[in-house]
């Protein structure tokens, strides 16, 4: 079982897409195991972002994630983090496969409507950024024995 963040980020949530792309998770299988709808401070960006500081996206990355509320969930699975990056899609949305969910609803590299963590050692860094241990909770689900063999 493994856990990982997706943020939906401004631009998904003002084009009111939350629903549509958290059911792509659910309807996948993954369980939600946290979720909020919150504002990214600058320094939680900052930190967030810390790998890309000095590329030319930067400054425009900081400054679109703390530019209106976003909604960071913790979800959880078997293999969460490929699982959840696959479903995502390409960073440019116009190399997503269709299906992605980048390839589906984005048409600009800034404005790709979601984040996922990478790598299962970035979604441990990244969970806590977002959240505490008491903020996400594992569960079962009477389904869940349905999603394995
Ligand atoms: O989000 P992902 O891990 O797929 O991509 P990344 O390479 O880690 O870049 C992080 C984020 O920076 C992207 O999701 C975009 O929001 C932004 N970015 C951008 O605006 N322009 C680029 N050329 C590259 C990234
Ligand atoms: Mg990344």
């Amino acid at each position: 079982m493994e856990r990982t963040l997706v943020i939906v980020k401004p631009d998904g949530v003002q084009r009111a897409l939350v629903g549509e792309i958290i059911k792509r998770f659910e309807s996948r299988g993954l369980r939600i195991a946290g979720m909020k709808l919150m504002r990214i401070s600058r320094e939680t960006a900052e930190q967030h972002y810390a790998e890309h500081k000095g590329k030319g996206f930067y400054d425009g990355t900081v400054a679109y994630m703390t530019s209106a509320p976003v909604v960071v969930l913790c979800l959880e699975g078997p293999d969460a983090v490929a699982a959840v990056r696959a479903t995502v899609g390409a960073t440019n949305p116009l190399n997503a496969a269709a299906g992605t969910i980048r390839g589906d609803f984005g048409l600009n590299i800034s404005r790709n409507l979601i984040h996922a963590a990478d790598k299962p050692e970035t979604a441990v860094r990244e969970l806590a950024l977002y959240f505490s241990e008491a903020d996400m909770i594992s569960y079962e689900r009477a389904a869940d024995k349905w999603l394995k063999e």
